[in-house]
């Protein structure tokens, strides 16, 4: 088993640090063929809905806020578990399966309600040959190689990608110009590279994660894009180090979470230049005023942030709304040091199953 470990103490770890490749091999195997081939090219549906589960689930929230910005067609995002109580509407959706397994009972059951309903089907799957890519009209595999860690890390940041490709397919036909494509383009073509030098942080992450080692509670907080990114945050960390973390929408603080926070309550707050940055640095203060330790995560050089933080860790600047992909990396790591000084059973965590074939 250590062979196959490759060196590294955890496969989880050995997985987070496979992820530029990867992302190369899911860029070089779907780029191409997505944006010059005629599949998803016809516009005969006016709307996308996302099903999906767990950290599938967090990937489609992703894929929400990045179709509707480039693309600008209206997403849902349903769990796929509760599919079946859902309503038959006048909507004809696209409807797009998330799920890395392939084999998870509720979003199976979801893609035959869907067929059933005479919907067209995609789905999103790492795993050749799996059951969902036979209950589907079209499947688009992530190419992460295979996944042994229980908590996803590589089958999500190529869910990631996938997410970004169809976006920028449903765009180039409907709201995005060639220079447009073309800057989105490189981004995506550069995160093997972006990711690379997150990774490179890792030693510098387990010791920023000091202050999450004793709490039993954390939040992790973004906004727009970002806040799926911490909701996936909160979920890593809740599924290996037993910590109870909760991820928030900032903007959501003082709807509740701001009568938890203490000194022995720290956030993880994401905060990088986009359309959200003022208000995320806002968020920031008004949680530091309430004692709770912060750990922001930002562009590199950002002394503003860097000023109202505890403690930084840094990424590479990169578009805003491709953000997620550096982030999350950092967010897999921060929970990873966690639980390794926890000293929990990271590749195996306790009631939890690689893949739910059950409803
Ligand atoms: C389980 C796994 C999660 C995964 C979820 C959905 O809970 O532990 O890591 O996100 O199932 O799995 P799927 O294969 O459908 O993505």
């Amino acid at each position: 088993e250590d062979a196959q470990k490759g060196g590294f103490e955890h496969y989880m770890l050995k997985e987070i640090f496979e992820q530029p490749l990867a992302i190369h091999n899911s860029l070089l195997g779907n780029f191409d063929k997505i944006m010059s081939s005629d599949f998803l090219s016809s516009q005969d549906f006016s709307s996308v809905k996302l099903i999906a589960c767990g950290t599938s689930y967090n990937a489609s929230l992703v894929g929400k806020y990045a179709i509707e910005y480039l693309a600008g067609i209206p997403v849902t995002v349903e769990l796929a578990s509760e599919c079946r109580y859902s309503s038959e509407t006048r909507e004809d959706p696209l409807v797009i399966l998330v799920t890395q397994s392939g084999e998870t009972a509720d979003t199976l059951a979801a893609a035959r309600l869907a067929k059933k309903r005479g919907h067209r089907t995609l789905a999103v799957t790492n795993v050749v040959g799996s059951t969902i890519t036979r209950e589907v009209d079209n499947v688009l595999y992530t190419q992460a190689g295979p996944e042994i860690g229980v908590a996803a890390t590589k089958t999500y940041v190529t869910q990631l990608m996938a997410m970004y490709m169809l976006a920028l397919k449903l765009g180039k036909s409907r709201t995005l110009r060639r220079d447009e494509i073309h800057r989105y383009t490189h981004g995506l073509k550069s995160m093997p590279r972006t990711v690379s030098n997150v990774l490179a942080k890792s030693d510098e992450i387990s010791e920023a994660v000091g202050m999450l080692t004793n709490a039993q509670s954390a939040f992790f907080l973004g906004r727009h894009i970002n806040y799926p990114t911490m909701l996936e945050g909160a979920l890593k960390l809740k599924e290996i180090s037993y910590i109870h973390a909760e991820g928030y929408a900032a903007g959501e603080l003082k709807h509740g979470p701001l009568a938890l926070l203490d000194s022995n309550t720290p956030t993880v707050a994401a905060c990088v230049w986009d359309m959200s940055y003022e208000k995320m640095l806002s968020a920031i203060s008004e949680v530091a005023a309430r004692d709770s330790p912060v750990l922001g995560i930002g562009i590199e050089g950002d002394r503003d942030l860097e000023a109202i933080v505890d403690r930084i860790i840094s990424i590479p600047e990169v578009e805003g709304i491709l953000s997620p992909i550096p982030l999350t990396v950092a967010v897999q790591l921060i929970a990873y040091h966690t639980a390794r000084k926890r000293g929990c059973p990271i590749d195996r965590p306790k009631n939890l199953a690689k893949s739910v074939t059950v409803d």
